[in-house]
C-alpha cells in the first residue's frame, strides 16, 4: 500500500520496497510495462538510462552481474542509491548522474540497455522542473529518444539489445524507423492500450552498425 510521509511516496513491487521523493517520477503504467518485459540472462550487464527511483535497475540487479543506472535528475540518482541500499542490492548497482550516455565510461559496453524516456510532446518550452523533465520529450515527443537512438549502439556488446518504452502520443512508427536506420531489427514485445494512449515496449537488436 503506497504511503507518503514527508513528501515521499513508498511502494512495494515484486518483493522490493522503494521510496520516491517528490522531485522524482513515480512509477506508472510505462514503468510496469518495462518491468514486466525485463527479460535477461543471469550474469548479463545492464545499463538503465533515466532510472528515476530505480525500480527497473533493482529488478535487473537481481539477475544481472552488474547494473549501471543513470539519470539527469540528481534526486533520482540519490533515490536509486538509497533504494539499492535498502534492498541489499547496492553491490550490484552503480548509479551515476548525467545526460543520457555522458556518465558511461569510454569503452563500457552492455548486454542490455533499457530506457523509459520522456516521450510526451510539449509546447516546445524548456522544462522548468525535474518532474517535467521526466515526461517532456520536446515539441514532437521524440527529441530525447532520438538522441538516445543515435548513440545507443556505441554502448552495446555485439549481440546486445535495447528495451525502449514509447507512446502513441510521441510517434511509435518514427522511433521504429529511426532504430532501423541505425542498424537495429525491432519488434514489439508488448502493447497496452489505455483510454488516451497506447504504450509499447520495443526490443531492438543490433544487426549492423551504421
Ligand atoms: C518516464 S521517467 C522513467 C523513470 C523510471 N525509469 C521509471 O520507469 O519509472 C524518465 C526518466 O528519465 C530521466 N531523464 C530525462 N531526460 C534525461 C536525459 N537527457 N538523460 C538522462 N535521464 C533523463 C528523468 O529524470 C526521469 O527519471
Amino acid at each position: 500500500m503506497p504511503s507518503s510521509p514527508e513528501g515521499r511516496w513508498t511502494f512495494t513491487y515484486s518483493g522490493l520496497t522503494l521510496m520516491v521523493p517528490s522531485q522524482v517520477y513515480r512509477p506508472k503504467e510505462d514503468t510496469f510495462l518495462l518491468a514486466e518485459n525485463l527479460l535477461l540472462q543471469r550474469g548479463e550487464t545492464v545499463l538503465e538510462v533515466g532510472c528515476g527511483c530505480g525500480l527497473i535497475a533493482l529488478l535487473a540487479a537481481r539477475k544481472a552481474a552488474r547494473v549501471v543506472a543513470t539519470d539527469l535528475n540528481p534526486f533520482a540518482v540519490e533515490a536509486t542509491k538509497a533504494n539499492a541500499q535498502a534492498n541489499g542490492l547496492e553491490a550490484r548497482v552503480e548509479v551515476r548522474q548525467g545526460d543520457l550516455f555522458k556518465p558511461v565510461r569510454f569503452g563500457e559496453k552492455f548486454d542490455l540497455i533499457v530506457f523509459n524516456p520522456p516521450y510526451l510532446p510539449s509546447d516546445g518550452k524548456e522544462p522548468q522542473d525535474w518532474l517535467s523533465r521526466a515526461w517532456c520529450g520536446g515539441k514532437k515527443g521524440w527529441e530525447v529518444t532520438e538522441r538516445f537512438i543515435r548513440e545507443v549502439g556505441c554502448f552495446l556488446k555485439p549481440r546486445g539489445r535495447v528495451l525502449l518504452v514509447q507512446s502513441s502520443l510521441g510517434g511509435i512508427e518514427e522511433t521504429v524507423r529511426r532504430l532501423q536506420a541505425v542498424g537495429f531489427s525491432v519488434r514489439t514485445v508488448e502493447e497496452k492500450r489505455f483510454f488516451f494512449e497506447t504504450l509499447v515496449c520495443l526490443e531492438a537488436r543490433l544487426i549492423s552498425q551504421s
